[in-house]
């Protein structure tokens, strides 16, 4: 995707040039920038030097998997090895298990003094949470992998007493929708330990793949983590030994590894394998659209159970923790609806619809995990139909399942949409790169309290806490996950740690600033806020005003010479206005300098273009279809097998595709625009010409929120238009979905005009 290599290019070249000299305190590094705040500093005068004298002091098998931990991140970007004492008098770091700091189980007391640093906590996990905020009284520098020299490694003097507001504190990743490597995962415990962040839900079955090895079903990863999509397949999975290893890893971060295998539905991967086990009988190929599949476990079979409990059997044995998922959500009854067995089991068990039935299945999930001293949790669709007695709620269709769940006594884990999905846009549709929908700013995540307003101050001690949710359908790479990860997770680090009182978004950014350089270090591909406002194609007759803004404070830097710009370049201050064809690259900087990728837009000066008079005028487009499988326009040159239709209206045009018959249509016509002025044009379709010239050109690219709109000038009345329509699947997305889509938008109007086929002419 185009989009992606210039994200890296930017995030290759872009770096903070020379050192600075020894005690020259960068600016991100200034004052204190603890993320997520602690509940409880206070500042004093003075500073410990780290030098490489410094001992560390530390006894005993929970603390010493702290000190191990501190002494290798010192000595990779000091250069420094620590060595361990058993007492020392004056500069020493100890870490020590003591139930007089009063924190609680995840708590911790941390003084630093200038001949001292004591770090204490009832519990090893409290301990290493005491490490993660030592650490980030370091400059940034300290998360570096390698030496960094001349660096003043001093901490300023604090006394700090904390603990998290939530007990769950996480990060959801489907690996299902796109397959992440293990080193991945790592990347992103890693990160989530500095965060002091708990849990790790990994959603490892769905309708897209199966990702798990389970060796009495091997056919689920044989043929269940396989999908083919534009041609190629898109594959991967996890033997049960990376399942171990990712399991310790996590562990040794004070990680919780929380597995979903997702019942009763999303399940079209496992049913690909094993297609006994649905009402149909199959045969399926795994699904390769995203969307929710209908193909669901049968209810009525007994031998469905059988085979989820020997699955749930070996996946419990591998993941050591309290809590297993069991998924739940979207779970469409129309097979149960039509299915013998099903319907004799609502009628054997004296249920009254299908979920009840839904309610049946989960609460046999629940059977089989109290088994094996699992609590089971699930999406807030559990609720309908009764719940399951022990179970907890993920609350994600906003939090009223969340309410209710935690009204009846439930515990729940709050996950709503509108604040935690971070698979949502963060930024305009028409610059990011291609997201499922929504829009969650960081600050949105920031804001949001996991106690809703409604709920009865008995009932909050229900609410474990929430997490970021990461579904992967739009993650076409490792670096559009991290893009869309962070910084927001580090947001929801904060929701889950630090009292609502204590919570300041200016002063985030602020901490957010040496954060970045953090995330650097660890070669994360966070999200800078992109210019927004103008479209990158735009026409101008006399003049136009180019007014950009952001989605938080962030400094903007432009050329008008075609070169990428640097911090040397002009500063945008206020709207600018151009009379001139020009290329105009424009890009955002944080304080540590590191910029955003560049956006261009391109403008060009023109003369209207005068319309035409067609000698007939039918209404709507004419259209012409050829079968076959194509993923760009460049596929259907030369293509001689063109059926002629006609596009009359929404329902009819539409009607003419599906995306289980790949086609291509090429719609002709004419275009009344009502007044000479400049056009911006939107669509979804592969390739959009008005007057003769391509205006939009989405080839190439998923298609669905245009990030190619464009404007032209023309005169009043009537111009040619062509649209290519490739009637496929691209990046998951049917294009048949997005249907006949086209409008514009006239130079100053804030409305748009949506377009029919009857809108036009031929
Ligand atoms: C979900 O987002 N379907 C839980
Ligand atoms: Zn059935």
């Amino acid at each position: 995707m185009k989009y992606v290599i210039s994200i890296i290019l930017a995030t290759v070249l872009s770096g903070y040039g020379c050192q600075t000299k020894k005690n020259e305190v960068k600016p991100y590094n200034k004052g204190l920038h603890i993320v997520p705040l602690p509940a409880k500093i206070m500042e004093s005068e003075g500073v410990f030097k780290l030098n490489k004298n410094t001992k560390l002091v530390f006894e005993g098998e929970d603390a010493s998997k702290s000190g191990a931990y501190l002494i290798k991140k010192i000595m990779n970007s000091t250069g420094f090895e620590l060595e361990q004492s058993d007492n020392s008098s004056k500069n020493f770091i100890s870490l020590s298990v003591d139930p007089s700091c009063d924190q609680g189980p995840e708590g911790y007391c941390l003084t630093v003094a200038s001949a001292k640093i004591q770090i204490s906590s009832s519990t090893g996990r409290g301990l290493f949470y005491g490490v993660q905020t030592l650490l980030q009284l370091f400059p940034a520098e300290i998360e570096s992998k390698t030496t960094v020299r001349d660096m003043a490694w001093e901490i300023p003097c604090v006394e700090i007493n904390d603990k998290p507001r939530f007990k769950w504190r996480g990060m959801h990743l489907d690996v299902c929708r796109h397959f992440f490597t293990v080193d991945f995962i790592k990347k992103q415990l890693d990160v989530m330990a500095m965060y002091k962040m708990n849990t790790f839900h990994w959603h490892l079955t769905e309708d897209q793949a199966w990702r798990i090895e389970i060796k009495k079903y091997p056919k689920l990863t044989e043929i269940g983590s396989k999908r083919v999509d534009e041609g190629k397949e898109h594959g991967g999975y996890y033997t049960q030994e990376q399942v171990k290893e990712i399991v310790d890893y996590a562990a040794e971060r004070f990680i919780d590894v929380v597995p979903e295998i997702e019942l009763p539905g999303h399940a079209l991967a496992a049913l690909t394998a094993y297609p006994e086990y649905s009402c149909t009988g199959g045969p399926f190929k795994v699904r390769n659209v995203w969307g929710v599949e209908p193909d669901i476990y049968c209810a009525g079979n007994d031998e469905t159970f059988t085979f989820i409990e020997n699955i749930l059997d070996e996946v419990a044995t591998l993941f050591p923790y309290e809590y297993f998922h069991i998924g739940g959500d979207e779970a469409p009854k129309d097979r149960w609806k039509e299915c013998a067995k099903c319907q004799a089991r609502i009628r054997k068990e004296g249920l009254h619809d299908e979920h009840e039935l839904q309610s049946y299945f989960i609460k046999r999930a629940e059977s089989i995990l109290l088994k094996r001293n699992k609590k089971m949790i699930g999406w807030d669709e559990i609720l309908e139909g009764g719940l399951a007695q022990s179970a907890s709620v993920m609350s994600w269709r906003g939090e009223q399942g969340g309410i209710t769940a935690a009204s009846q006594g439930h515990d729940v884990v709050m996950t709503p949409g509108n604040w935690v999905y971070l698979d949502h846009y963060q930024g305009s549709s028409k610059v990011e790169p291609v997201a499922i929908g929504g829009y969650t700013t960081l600050e949105e995540s920031y804001g949001y309290d996991p106690v809703p307003e409604k709920l009865d101050p008995e009932r909050v001690k229900h609410i474990l806490g929430t997490q970021g949710n990461v579904w992967s359908e739009y993650m076409y790479s490792p670096e559009l996950a991290e893009y869309r990860i962070y910084p927001r997770i580090i947001a929801l680090a904060e929701v889950n740690w630090t009292a609502p009182d204590r919570k300041d978004y200016h002063d985030f950014l602020r901490r957010m600033d040496n954060h970045f350089v953090r995330l650097d270090y660890h070669d994360i591909n966070y999200h800078i806020p992109l210019p927004e406002g103008p479209v990158s194609k735009i026409a101008l007759v006399d003049s136009v005003v180019l007014k950009f803004a952001t989605t938080r404070p962030t400094d903007m830097y432009y050329t008008l010479d075609g070169s990428a710009p640097d911090l040397e370049s002009m500063k945008y201050t206020e709207p600018f206005v151009i009379k001139d064809s020009k290329t105009v690259k424009i890009r955002t900087a944080l304080l540590s300098g590191k910029m955003s990728p560049v956006r261009t837009i391109q403008i060009s000066k023109q003369e209207f273009r005068d319309p035409v008079d067609p000698e007939e005028k039918n209404t709507g487009l004419s259209l012409k279809i050829a079968q076959g499988e194509f993923y760009t326009t460049k596929d259907i040159a030369g293509l001689t097998d063109w059926k002629e239709e006609k596009a009359v209206n929404l329902k009819q045009t539409n009607s003419l595709f599906n995306y289980h018959t790949p086609s291509v249509g090429i719609f002709e016509g004419y275009l009344e625009v009502p007044e000479d002025d400049i056009y911006e044009f939107s669509t979804d379709t592969d390739e959009f010409y008005i007057a003769g010239e391509l205006l939009i050109d989405n080839d190439g690219e998923v298609k669905r929120y245009s990030r190619n709109d464009a404007s032209i000038a023309l005169r009043k009345g009537l111009h040619p238009v062509k649209m290519v329509f490739v009637n496929n699947v691209y990046g998951g997305w049917p294009q048949a979905w997005n249907g006949f889509r086209i409008s514009y938008k006239r130079r100053g109007d804030s409305g748009v005009v949506k377009l029919q086929p009857e809108d036009f002419v031929h």
